[in-house]
């Protein structure tokens, strides 16, 4: 039996930049997932976390490998896997209502007008908007517009939640704020997620387990950080953690001095648990 979610050593190839041969992007990537898990990856730019992220949400094809969900290959796009991109990506013409309406009544076509209505207002309730329901995204602030993409994932209640990069473009306060408020929305969904961030802390802040990937070409995942941090957590908790400083230099070592091929020992994949060596 495998995890909720498998990855089962995926690998990429892409056109290399001079059009003459293939380029490995990534490598035998493997990732079991338990359900209610809130999974980060984290490596440098270009290593190919949003293209593992999108073969996971069924937008690119793996070259080798596979990965199933909740028992079923994943070939195609589904709504059982939403996507949060950085770049929102809302109906332009739609009120904040209907961007979260159309993505409820997809997921439930079978479902009864007021049911469509309390739960699209019950999470436009969940990020704060209650007031903004009837705004278009172009009268909204990034990080609101951001909440509203939040939103509408979350109400479709998929299986996995795929969130690439969703506050690269929030200023550093709102971010902080929407954070929080994602850790929270989490602690009452128990959804499992499968986040690609570049930021440390963001990942500790949310993260079970963070995966950290290589550089390319040819990257690989090449170890899995516990986080056991309680939760609740919160940017000011959690930095009084006797673990947190520890676990945040590992990381950034590993990102710094690490994370090249040549960095590295040929056996790789190592896995830490309850912060670092214990
Ligand atoms: N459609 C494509 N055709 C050819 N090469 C591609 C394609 N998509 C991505 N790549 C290459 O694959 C590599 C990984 O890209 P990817 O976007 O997955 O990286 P990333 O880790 O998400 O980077 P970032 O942190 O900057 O978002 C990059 O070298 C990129 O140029
Ligand atoms: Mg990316």
């Amino acid at each position: 039996m495998g995890a909720f979610l498998e990855v089962s050593y995926v690998s990429k190839y892409f056109p290399d930049p001079s059009g003459r041969g293939m380029q490995c992007i990534f490598k035998d990537v493997q990732c079991g997932i338990d359900q209610g898990t809130f999974v980060t990856v984290v490596g440098h730019s270009g290593c190919g976390k949003s293209t593992l992220l999108n073969i996971i949400a069924g937008l690119e094809r793996a070259s080798a490998g596979g990965v199933v969900l909740d028992g079923k290959e994943i070939d195609a796009p589904g709504l059982d896997r939403m996507v949060v991109f950085q770049n929102f990506a809302l109906m332009p013409w739609m009120s904040v209502y209907e961007n979260i309406r159309v993505a409820v009544k997809a997921a439930h076509p079978a479902w009864a007008q007021t049911q469509v209505h309390a739960c699209v207002l019950k999470y436009i309730e969940m990020v704060g908007l209650t007031d903004a329901a009837s705004k278009r995204p172009a009268m909204l602030s990034g990080g609101m517009r951001q909440r509203v993409g939040i939103a509408r994932a979350f109400s479709v209640e998929p299986k996995v939640l795929l969130l690439d990069e969703p506050f690269a473009q929030i200023d550093a306060l709102t971010r902080g704020a929407i954070q929080e408020e994602l850790v929270s929305i989490w602690m009452r969904t128990r959804n499992t997620v499968f986040m690609v961030t570049h930021d440390v802390d963001e990942a500790i802040l949310l993260s079970d387990r963070i995966m950290l990937m290589t550089r390319g070409p040819e990257a690989e995942i090449a170890e899995v950080v516990d986080i056991t941090i309680p939760r609740p957590r919160s940017r000011t908790s959690i930095i009084e953690h006797p673990h947190y400083y520890k676990i945040r230099n590992h990381i950034i070592h590993f990102l710094v001095e690490r994370s090249r091929r040549c960095d590295r020992p040929a056996e790789a994949m190592s896995h830490h648990t309850g912060g670092i060596h214990g």
